[in-house]
């Protein structure tokens, strides 16, 4: 019989790791055909250990390479550093990494340089602007440069690498793992287990979610934005912020200055996974910079204002249930403020909408795998949406 296949996960950030995790586990469910192996750069520290635990995955390798206040070039140089070490000691048969980060295109370009064969899980999203995100724009492009296998999340991403010339063979559409991630996770009888959480009246309250931690934003453009809740909030007095902050210190900076003290805003640790998620899922609407909370709100049908001047992710904004309003501090005022008022234009984004997966993303990307390895007779069907 042949050897089993040997798999490892290369990831670094919460993002990854929420995404990732239904791919590990999926991976683990095929003893004697794959040997599953986990690397992770821990670009991410705290956050990532969060997600690491609530799946139960622990890494056969961590390279701990996190700082405060990392560059990209440290991230870049210490990740490729580190992940020569162990793509020379465990030479899988293919590395898979995830979506756009720094990591990611470290973690292909090692396996390149090993000649190590690469699958792209969430591959195929663009904004074609080189500079917006920045700088994951890039690392998608250049990660797709990389890769062999392109496991992309929808149609419209698909097109994308088609339009780049990638060969078609080399393209699956399995759905985004980070609606397996969700469909596990959120919960109708889930209780929050502290403060302010647990206080919170969902139903005489409207809660606003905010995240945000975009390179690109980092500054003036967020002091706008936490400006213009300020003025939200001033004004509306069922209105509670909850506002989860990165802990990048260049986000939490700004935030104590503009939002610190104010009642009804909570500023608050991250939170885990699964109390971010069920909260989702009881915010009034969400205001966001985020890449997954895009994917994550229009499924649960939380209307979303997006910090940002692009995006990736089309297919919800067809749809309406997301709206693009960038970071200027009337426009995001204007935009917040018509969601509480317009009864009808609430309506009309809140409407849930799915295009992003049915939960069984991570299933159709081993399958394919096992497959294109002749370890599977048939070949799975790909994700179509609605
Ligand atoms: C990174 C990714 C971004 C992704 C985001 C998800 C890059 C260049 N950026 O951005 O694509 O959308 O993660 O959140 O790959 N920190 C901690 N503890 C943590 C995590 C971060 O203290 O668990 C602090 C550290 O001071 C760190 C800083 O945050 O230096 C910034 O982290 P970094 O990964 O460089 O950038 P992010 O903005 O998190
Ligand atoms: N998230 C979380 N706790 C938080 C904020 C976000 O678990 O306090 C999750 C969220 O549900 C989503 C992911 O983190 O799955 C998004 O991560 P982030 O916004 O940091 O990165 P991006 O998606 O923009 O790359």
């Amino acid at each position: 019989m042949a050897a089993p296949l040997k798999i490892m996960t290369v990831f670094g950030t919460r993002p990854e790791a929420i995404k990732m995790a239904p791919v590990v586990l999926e991976l683990s469910r095929h003893p004697g055909l794959i040997t599953p192996v986990v690397a992770v750069t821990a670009q991410h520290r705290e956050m990532l250990d969060q997600v690491l635990q609530l799946f139960g995955i622990v890494p056969g390798h961590d390279l701990d390479i996190m700082a405060q206040g990392q560059t990209l070039f440290d991230i870049t140089c210490r990740s490729l550093q580190g992940l020569n070490t162990v793509l020379a000691a465990e030479r899988p048969d293919i590395v898979l990494v995830h979506g756009d980060t720094t990591t990611t295109f470290a973690g292909s370009l090692a396996a390149f340089y090993h000649r190590i064969a690469v699958g792209h899980v969430e591959a195929g999203l663009r904004t074609g602007n080189k500079f917006s995100p920045f700088p994951e724009e890039m690392n998608r492009k250049l990660t797709g440069s990389l890769t062999d296998l392109h496991f992309a999340p929808t149609a419209t991403a698909r097109d994308n690498l088609l339009a780049e010339a990638v060969d078609p063979a080399a393209v699956f559409v399995t759905g985004n793992t980070v609606i397996d991630a969700l469909l596990a996770t959120v919960d109708d009888r889930y209780e929050f287990a502290v403060p302010p959480l647990a206080d919170i009246d969902y139903r005489s309250r409207r809660v606003i979610l905010v995240t945000t931690h975009r390179r690109e934003n980092l500054g003036e453009p967020l002091r706008h934005v936490y400006q213009a809740l300020r003025d939200i909030v001033g004004e509306f007095a069922d209105v509670e912020v909850v506002f989860p902050v990165h802990r990048n210190p260049r986000v939490r900076e700004v935030v104590n200055a503009e939002l610190g003290g104010l009642a009804r805003v909570h500023l608050i640790d991250p939170l885990d996974y699964q109390p971010f998620a069920n909260l989702i899922a009881r915010s009034h609407l969400v205001l966001t910079d985020s890449g997954g909370i895009q994917e994550e709100a229009p499924s649960l049908g939380k209307p979303v204002l997006v910090l940002r001047d692009t995006t990736e992710r089309p297919e919800a904004l067809a749809a309406g249930t997301v709206k693009l309003v960038g970071t200027d501090r009337r426009r995001v005022y204007d935009e917040t403020r018509r969601l509480l008022v317009d009864q009808a234009e609430y309506r009309r984004m809140a409407s849930a909408c799915n295009p992003y997966g049915d939960g069984r993303a991570a299933r159709r990307i081993v399958d394919f795998l096992l497959w294109k390895h002749g370890l599977a007779a048939a070949k799975p069907e790909p994700y179509t949406s609605g």
